[in-house]
């Protein structure tokens, strides 16, 4: 029987019973509970259970990303980047100014809520959102200030509650939030707690956080939910100790940092998961990226998380992050592990800033392509071959020969399911930087259609309550000039050059898979397995319908519009009159003719990335074609000459494949830009 179909109980180990019965009392929704006031102050009339006929999963879940509402934002104000929407005269949209750096107004926010509602309230069993739910501080007549951060973060907390809600059962799915860098003040720099941020969201959110978990959030920021009692649980990572821009903590090596000590919490919960039978999905705001030029975390901290998901890569799911608004996607390999855990490494590398131009994230991502081009070609082949391998089994002469060989070349990969690599996934943001947008993720439920959902198992009995503080260790940063000199502190200890190991540094290594285990759902089709996402975006342009000159000026012009280069001009009519609202879908990785990525699994996304690394394959003897196979069903949006006659086929094949692998790339980058920038200018990148 494989162990990810087992139930939780029958093979702890004694000595995590009792926390095990702990966790599973309140999880499994086995305690009887009497009626009660849910956590919105409604009066709930039937007790746990009864509802469980009523909703079962849907194998769906939202993932949300970035808001940033703006309550100054007015409608045809300036797009100029030091203006952000407030003032002057401009063509600032109904719904926002896409392409621009303005936030989001509220009227984004609010259709944004209504379509979801409308369109995915009740297909989905949880929801995703990773952060930033406050403006940035980008307007200086108008600095943040920390009632209007935590009031937006209430008003799009309470629009998820609202939104999933019944009038007799309270809300109905769990909704997962984490901290954005902006969701505090200064943004960026979060200090260690308990401080008054984690008190302040342990009340925003606290029909979110679960009741056993308040403790360790007031503490961390951390906590986790088990969105599908007893079987999956969804992490909400506290990116904020591991982003390399937070001048308040110093990376994950040291025992006395928050970064450490939420590796440690991670990794004590994933352990005890894996016992549990348990799978998890990790989420946060910002994503692990390590490219040349852009080191989103410490590395310290990137190499013991790398770590934890190779030892793990039978507990986690897969990983999900925020931060960067554009659509794409990081492989981490853990040949990039080092023994001393990144403590070796100086922080060289450059932190461009987080408003970072299309232009500077142009370089990311081909920063990213660069890393592509030197996948092991055994990614490609060797993968593909292992299926031919399968096919012809049987049939085949050399077949011990064969499989030598092949095994050679997956161990490059780290065998047949690529577990040398792990997968992060990185939704582009509603705050229309390019268009609005979101993401409908499916998960395999084969198997677990009717069991007891979140819904049953909700402490309708505990509503939350104000947590106290534990008064010595609140530490209150009113003082700017006190927050001043702890960072100053912290950046001196960081930039004086490699780190030395602290002589308490005492890593504990997790356990590796027991040996008997299967490979995870990342990296094998199974229960749990990502199997593929919609992307839904929101066309600005139209429906804000106030450009003038459209037809003749092109969509090149649209953006110096937007960007406030032309700020003389009158939009279209007089008035905002715009179309009404929707979201369309974008793709659909279960439809998709360029990235054709049979699952969301590692080894599907590593076959992806390694046919966009090809940049030259004419100048190379051996081509890999199996991608190319279906060249009919290819759309033609970025090719230029007509269909070509089946007898050309050959002779144009190598050129073919060459193209092919740029229309992938040139498809990445458009939807890394959800669609708003023209081919000719993607070309050109
Ligand atoms: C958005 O919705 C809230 C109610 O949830 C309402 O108070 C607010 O006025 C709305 N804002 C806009 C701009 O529609
Ligand atoms: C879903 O999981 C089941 C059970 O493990 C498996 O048999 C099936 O192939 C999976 N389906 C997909 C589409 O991956
Ligand atoms: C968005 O709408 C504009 C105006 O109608 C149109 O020109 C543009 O092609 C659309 N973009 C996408 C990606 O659909
Ligand atoms: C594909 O892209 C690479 C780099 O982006 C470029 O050098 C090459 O000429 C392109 N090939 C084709 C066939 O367009």
């Amino acid at each position: 029987m494989p162990r990810q179909c087992g139930g939780g109980g029958a093979r702890h180990p004694t000595k995590h019973k009792l926390m095990l019965l702990a966790l599973a009392s309140w999880s499994a929704g086995v305690v009887a509970l009497p009626a009660a006031t849910s956590p919105d102050g409604q009066k709930v009339l039937s007790p746990i259970g009864t509802e469980s006929a009523s909703r079962k999963l849907n194998g769906r879940f939202l993932h949300i990303s970035d808001f940033h509402p703006d309550e100054l934002y007015r409608v045809h104000t300036s797009t100029e980047e030091s203006v952000a929407c407030h003032r002057g005269k401009g063509l600032a949209g109904s719904y926002g100014a896409e392409k621009t750096d303005c936030d989001s107004p509220f009227s984004l926010v609010n259709a944004t809520f209504s379509w979801i509602e409308e369109n995915l309230k009740d297909d989905i069993d949880f929801v995703i959102w990773t952060g930033d739910s406050a403006r940035h501080d980008s307007d200086e007549q108008n600095p943040r200030h920390e009632p209007e951060i935590l009031r937006t973060n209430r008003i799009i907390a309470d629009k998820f509650v609202e939104t999933f809600s019944t009038p007799q059962h309270g809300l109905s799915i769990p909704i997962i939030p984490t901290f954005g860098n902006n969701d505090f003040l200064p943004h960026n720099i979060m200090l260690p707690g308990p401080n008054k941020w984690f008190a302040a969201y342990s009340d925003i959110w606290s029909r979110f956080i679960p009741e056993e978990q308040r403790h360790s959030f007031t503490f961390g920021g951390w906590f986790y939910v088990e969105v599908i009692p007893n079987r999956l649980a969804v992490f909400s990572l506290n990116t904020m100790y591991f982003f390399d821009r937070n001048a308040g903590v110093d990376g994950c090596a040291h025992p006395s940092e928050p970064g450490y000590k939420h590796l440690d919490w991670l990794r004590v919960q994933l352990q005890i998961l894996r016992e549990r039978g348990v799978k998890a999905i990790l989420m946060g705001h910002v994503p692990p990226a390590r490219t040349e030029s852009k080191q989103n975390w410490d590395e310290t901290c990137w190499q013991k998380y790398t770590l934890w998901l190779k030892q793990y890569r039978d507990v986690v799911v897969g990983s999900l992050y925020g931060h960067m608004n554009i659509d794409h996607f990081l492989l981490q390999d853990v040949k990039d592990l080092t023994p001393e855990l990144g403590l070796d490494r100086i922080n060289a590398r450059g932190s461009p800033d987080e408003t970072i131009s299309i232009s500077s994230k142009e370089d990311y991502l081909q920063e990213l392509r660069d890393v592509w081009a030197d996948l092991p070609k055994s990614v490609a082949r060797g993968l593909d071959q292992e299926t031919r391998v399968e096919d012809d089994e049987g049939t085949a002469k050399n077949k011990g020969k064969k499989n030598k060989k092949k095994k050679k070349k997956l161990g490059k990969i780290g065998g047949k399911y690529a577990e040398r690599y792990q997968l992060s996934l990185i939704s582009p943001s509603v705050v229309p930087n390019y268009f609005p947008t979101l993401r409908v993720v499916e998960y395999n439920i084969t198997g677990i259609e009717d069991t007891p959902v979140w819904r049953d198992a909700y402490d309708l009995a505990n509503p939350p309550t104000a947590l106290a503080l534990p008064e010595e260790d609140t530490r209150d940063y009113e003082n700017l000039e006190e927050l001043l000199v702890e960072i100053v502190r912290k950046k001196g200890k960081k930039s004086k050059g490699p780190r030395k190991p602290p002589k308490d540094h005492d890593l504990i290594v997790p356990l590796d898979p027991p040996k008997s285990s299967l490979p995870g759902p990342a990296y094998a089709p199974q229960v749990f397995t990502l199997t593929g996402y919609t992307q839904y975006f929101a066309n600005l342009t139209h429906i804000n319908d106030d450009i003038p000159d459209l037809d003749v000026s092109g969509f090149l012009d649209i953006n110096k519009w937007r960007k406030g280069k032309h700020d003389h001009k009158e939009p279209k009519h007089g008035k905002p009159k715009p179309r009404e609202f929707q979201y369309e879908v974008e793709y659909s990785t279960f439809t998709d003719k360029f990235y054709k990525l049979p699952d969301l699994t590692v080894k599907s996304f590593l076959g992806l990335a390694y046919k966009m690394g090809q940049k030259d394959i004419g100048a190379k003897s051996e081509t890999f074609d199996a991608y190319d196979e279906d060249e009919d069903s290819d759309t033609d949006e970025f090719e230029d000459g007509a269909p070509e006659s089946m007898g050309k086929k050959d002779k144009q094949k190598n050129k073919k494949n060459k193209k092919e692998k740029n229309k992938t790339w040139l498809k990445f980058l458009s939807r890394a830009f959800v669609g708003t920038v023209p081919k000719k200018q993607l070309e050109k990148m």
